[in-house]
């Protein structure tokens, strides 16, 4: 039956997409979790439905699961992950509980897989990036391999399934009249959280916390997709042809050539980062323009906790 996995948050925008993901990838042996409102509830899995268990400190350490991915809000999660991690489950938290805590691996597969085997020797806790932070890294980290980033400028447009099921249905329910842009995160000072955890994520994950990295992010009226522009800065002179040649080979990247460019329709529903419009940024000496789009439930969240999951569970490991 391969390893017991529980989903906690599995009612959720995230949770819906790691159940059809892991039914996809043949995981059987799956179980659902959310709050008491979700307790008792069928949800779709493979041909059938799972019936969606409370998330109580109790259920969740009973020592009857290998893996948990955790997709609730981060108050749940610090509640939570710890009844599950002394239990002996793995537990990879896609909130921001972990993600900057010292001592915590923050994984992106495709850039520092090697960090998630940390989380086996100490608690088994794995943190998931934001999902800008990921699409970012797969990118900025074979670019930095080749001619080392000196500063990183990005703007966000992101999706408004980035905050959950709720805001999907509210957006469905509005009048296109009244959509607008939003910026609907905490700020502290001048930049809001989401600005900061992008910054900070990529710095953790890329391991250089020097990196110059500016962020202004906002929320666009798009379904699902979030998209990225990103201005460059090397050590070293990189053409944009040599940028793309190198994107081409780097793993969970995809490159679109003009008349071509990534948008959220077009990377919603599938695995890779879209890559696009690579070109010289004129302002600065070994400077690069790029956009990008990824669906952020998938590889910038369900996909990428799965993937970490992967490298955790190889059997040699277990
Ligand atoms: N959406 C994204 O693109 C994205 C990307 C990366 C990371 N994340 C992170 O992933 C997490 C979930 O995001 P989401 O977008 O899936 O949110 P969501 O659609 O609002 O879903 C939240 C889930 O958490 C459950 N939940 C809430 N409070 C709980 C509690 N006390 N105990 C157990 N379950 C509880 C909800 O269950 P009920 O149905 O019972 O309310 C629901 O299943 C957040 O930390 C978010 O920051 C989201």
């Amino acid at each position: 039956m391969g390893p017991r996995v529980g989903i906690v948050g599995a009612t959720g925008a995230v949770g819906t997409i790691t159940l059809d993901l892991l039914a996809r990838r043949g995981y059987g042996n799956v179980r659902a979790f959310a709050s008491a409102r979700s307790a008792r509830a069928e949800l779709p899995f493979g041909g059938g439905t799972v019936t969606v268990e409370e998330a109580t400190p109790d259920a969740l350490s009973a020592g009857d699961v290998d893996l948990f991915l955790f997709s609730v809000g981060t108050s749940a999660s610090r509640e939570l992950v710890p009844h599950a991690s002394a239990a002996g489950a793995i537990c990879v938290d896609k909130s921001s509980a972990y993600r900057l805590v010292d001592g915590y691996p923050l994984v992106v597969p495709e850039v520092n897989p090697e960090r998630a085997l940390e989380a086996l020797d100490r608690d088994r806790i794995v943190a998931n990036p934001n999902c800008c932070t990921i699409p970012l890294t797969c990118v900025l980290k074979p670019l930095h391999d080749a001619a080392g980033l000196t500063r990183v400028h990005v703007a966000t447009y992101q999706s408004v399934s980035g905050a959950g099921a709720q805001r999907m249905e509210g957006l469905a329910a509005e009048s296109s009249r009244d959509h607008d842009l939003v910026m609907d995160w905490l700020w502290e000072g001048d930049e809001s959280d989401e600005e900061s955890k992008l910054r900070d994520e990529t710095r953790k994950i890329m391991e250089l916390p020097d990196l110059p990295i500016s962020a202004t992010c906002v929320r666009v009226p798009v379904l699902v997709g979030h998209s990225e522009a990103i201005w460059v800065e090397f050590e070293d002179a990189l053409r944009a042809d040599q940028a793309a040649a190198i994107l081409r080979e780097a793993p969970s990247v995809r490159v679109l050539d003009l008349p071509e460019f990534p948008t959220p329709a077009t990377a919603a529903g599938g695995d890779e980062v879209l890559v696009g419009r690579i070109r010289r940024d004129g302002a600065s000496p070994n400077g690069l323009a790029l956009y990008l789009s990824c669906d952020n439930l998938r590889k910038g969240a369900a996909l990428n906790a799965i993937q970490i999951a992967d490298l955790l569970l190889a059997p040699a490991r277990v």
